[in-house]
Formats: C-alpha cells, sequence, structure tokens
C-alpha cells in the first residue's frame, strides 16, 4: 500500500512518499481504507518530539531510540472498515468510521489497522451526514475543546477568553462556547480575526497588536490553548474564582495547579482530555444540529504530506488541515 513514512526526528523534509506493506489485523481490530486524516499541531510535535525533557525521552522509547522506524505518522483519520478481526462486534465490513487513534498513529497510510476498543484513541461509527474530510477533523480538536469547556464549568453569561482561538482546539473551542452561551473573547493572529468572529467569537484580538492581559477586561475563564501567556498576568485578568487553563500544560501549570488548589480563589486546572466515545457522539450531535462547524482550511493529497507539515508550521493554518488518501492515490 502506499504510505508516508516517518524515519527522522526533525524536519518534515524526511517524511517520504513510498510502498509499504499492507497491515494484517489480529482478533479484535479492524482494518480501516483511510479515506482522509489531517496534520495538527501535535503530529508535528511528535515529528519534532517538541516536548518536555522527560516525555520526549519516553516517546523515543516508544517509536525508536535513535530514530522512528518506519512509523506511520497521522492520528485522525476517517474511512471505511475493510476487514474485521473474529472478535469484533462493534463493526463489520462496509462500516464507515472515523476518530483517533492516539499513539498507534497510521493516518497517512492507505490501510490502518486499530483495535475496536483502544486506550489511546476512540473509533466510532460515521454517519452519512458528515464527510469524510470533516470527520477526519472533528475528533481531537473537538475533543480537547469539549474537555476544557466542561472542565472550566462554562455556562450561560460566563465570560471566557480563548487565546489561540483560530486553530484546530480554538475553532471548535469559539463554537461550543457561545452554544453553551458564553461570551467569548477570542486572540490569535490577525488573519484568523474574520474567521473567528463568523465562528460566533464576541470579540475578536489580534496577539501581534493587543497582549490581552495588559486590558481592563477580566474573564471567569481564560483557555490559554498555545500556553504562551505569563500565567501571572493572565491571572490579573481572571474575576475570583476565575478559572485557567492550557491545552499542553508544562510543569509550571502543573505546579500553579497544586498550590492553587490549597490558596486562594481563583483556580489553575489541569487536566488530560481522555478520547471517548460519548466526546464524539456529541460532536456528531453539535454538528448535526448546525452548532458546530469543522473549519478546513487546507487540503493536501497523501504525496504531500510533507508540504502539510510546513504549512501547519507556517503559522498560516486556519481551523485544521486535511490530507485526503482514497481519493488522492
Ligand atoms: N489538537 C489537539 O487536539 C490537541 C489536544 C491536546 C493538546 N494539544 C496541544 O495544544 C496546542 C494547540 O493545539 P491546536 O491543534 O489547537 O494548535 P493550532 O491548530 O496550531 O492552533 C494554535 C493557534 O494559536 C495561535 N498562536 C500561536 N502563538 C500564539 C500566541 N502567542 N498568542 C495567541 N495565539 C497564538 C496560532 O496562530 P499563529 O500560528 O498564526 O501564530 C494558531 O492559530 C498544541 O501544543 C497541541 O499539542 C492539542
Amino acid at each position: 500500500m502506499k504510505a508516508v513514512v516517518w524515519n527522522h526526528y526533525g524536519s518534515a523534509d524526511q517524511l517520504t512518499y513510498k510502498e509499504v506493506e499492507k497491515p494484517t489485523i489480529k482478533d479484535k481490530e479492524i482494518l480501516v481504507r483511510v479515506h482522509a486524516s489531517t496534520v495538527t499541531a501535535g503530529d508535528c510535535e511528535i515529528r519534532t518530539l517538541k516536548f518536555p525533557f522527560l516525555l520526549k525521552w519516553m516517546l523515543r522509547l516508544y517509536f525508536g531510540f535513535l530514530r522512528p522506524k518506519d512509523v506511520i505518522l497521522g492520528q485522525e483519520l476517517s474511512g471505511e472498515v475493510v476487514e474485521i478481526g473474529q472478535g469484533v462486534t462493534k463493526f463489520k465490513v462496509g462500516d464507515q468510521v472515523f476518530g483517533s487513534s492516539g499513539l498507534r498513529l497510521g493516518g497517512y497510510g492507505e490501510y490502518v489497522a486499530i483495535p475496536e476498543k483502544t486506550q489511546m484513541g476512540i473509533i466510532t461509527h460515521k454517519p452519512e451526514f458528515i464527510s469524510y474530510e470533516e470527520a477526519a477533523a472533528m475528533p481531537v480538536g473537538g475533543m480537547e475543546a469539549l474537555h476544557l469547556l466542561k472542565v472550566s464549568q462554562v455556562a450561560a453569561g460566563s465570560r471566557i477568553l480563548i487565546n489561540g482561538a483560530g486553530g484546530s482546539i480554538g475553532t471548535a473551542a469559539i463554537q461550543i462556547a457561545k452554544h453553551y452561551g458564553a461570551q467569548v473573547t477570542a486572540v490569535d493572529s490577525d488573519e484568523k480575526l474574520d474567521m473567528m468572529r463568523n465562528l460566533g467569537a464576541d470579540v475578536a484580538l489580534d496577539y501581534n497588536i493587543t497582549e490581552f492581559t495588559t486590558l481592563e477586561e477580566s474573564y471567569d475563564v481564560i483557555i490559554d490553548i498555545v500556553g504562551r501567556s505569563e500565567i501571572f498576568k493572565s491571572f490579573s485578568r481572571l474575576n475570583d474564582e476565575g478559572i485557567f487553563l492550557v491545552a499542553n500544560p508544562r510543569f509550571r501549570h502543573k505546579l500553579l495547579s497544586r498550590v492553587t488548589k490549597l490558596f486562594g480563589s481563583k483556580k489553575m486546572i489541569v487536566d488530560i482530555a481522555s478520547h471517548t466515545e460519548e466526546g464524539l457522539n456529541e460532536l456528531l450531535r453539535l454538528y448535526g444540529d448546525g452548532l458546530l462547524k469543522i473549519e478546513i482550511d487546507k487540503i493536501f493529497p497523501l504525496k504531500d504530506v510533507a508540504k502539510a507539515h510546513h504549512y501547519v508550521e507556517s503559522e498560516l493554518k486556519k481551523g485544521n488541515v486535511v490530507i485526503v488518501v482514497k481519493e488522492s492515490i
């Protein structure tokens, strides 16, 4: 089968489009013919091992100490089940599916073998009403957005600021927060302001012009999706009982979450999203009711995965970048 293979930690130039062996399935696995996948910021971070020291070395143990060994990247995917193992009960051949394969990855290949129930991600049925491309771009950013909004108890009338709102998590978070009745301030770069307003943001700010921590306004919830704001200045913009969250927590955030559990009324919450069937179903419901649009910026064919990774790293991406697999081979 055709796939894009990852053999070097570092530049996207090293991703190679080539013929590889088609995967075989175990008893409780399904074989999916991939129709679409995506390139998320997370995929680029995995490729370059842009992580804190400990996680970086744990990932080296998992993928390969000196280099990843013929790994096929791509966490998000949609496709059709073409084969099932004897122990599979949830799926049958011909089912349309979508989800996230977590660290099993595999989206940048014609076929991927996935356990029907996996600790690392979640695969479920794809309804006809959503395209393969949109379904592929829904799970990871969408579930992270849902999780952050639930943990912070955003509700009708909440004032929320989302920093880094123009990407995969942020575009979903703006819309879901509006659905919950919140008043949303979205922060990102200039090119994304119109898109964020169109998705429902009440206020859209360019971070190159306005440093949100210097504003007069205060918020019930601040979600720093990129984790680049200064923590204490961000805390100063929280109302009493306000909550601060980041999507990519570092050690300093975890430390502060412990401290704020014990002292003060403002809280830093660090809580990792788990990928669940309920989460995916809730996103599908919102999509089906016209409350969640999947913002797709560009679509690349499988052979151009390296170009797509460069594009995601170019700071131009609005929302999501999709890879079409089946139609492009
Ligand atoms: N995607 C997921 O589901 C997921 C799940 C868990 C954790 N995470 C982590 O969360 C982080 C964000 O994920 P994502 O997929 O949403 O990334 P993304 O699609 O790249 O979106 C991030 C957005 O933040 C903007 N940004 C960059 N610097 C900024 C700054 N200083 N102030 C305000 N905005 C800024 C970026 O715009 P410019 O590029 O134009 O600057 C971009 O639009 C990543 O580190 C990822 O690993 C992601």
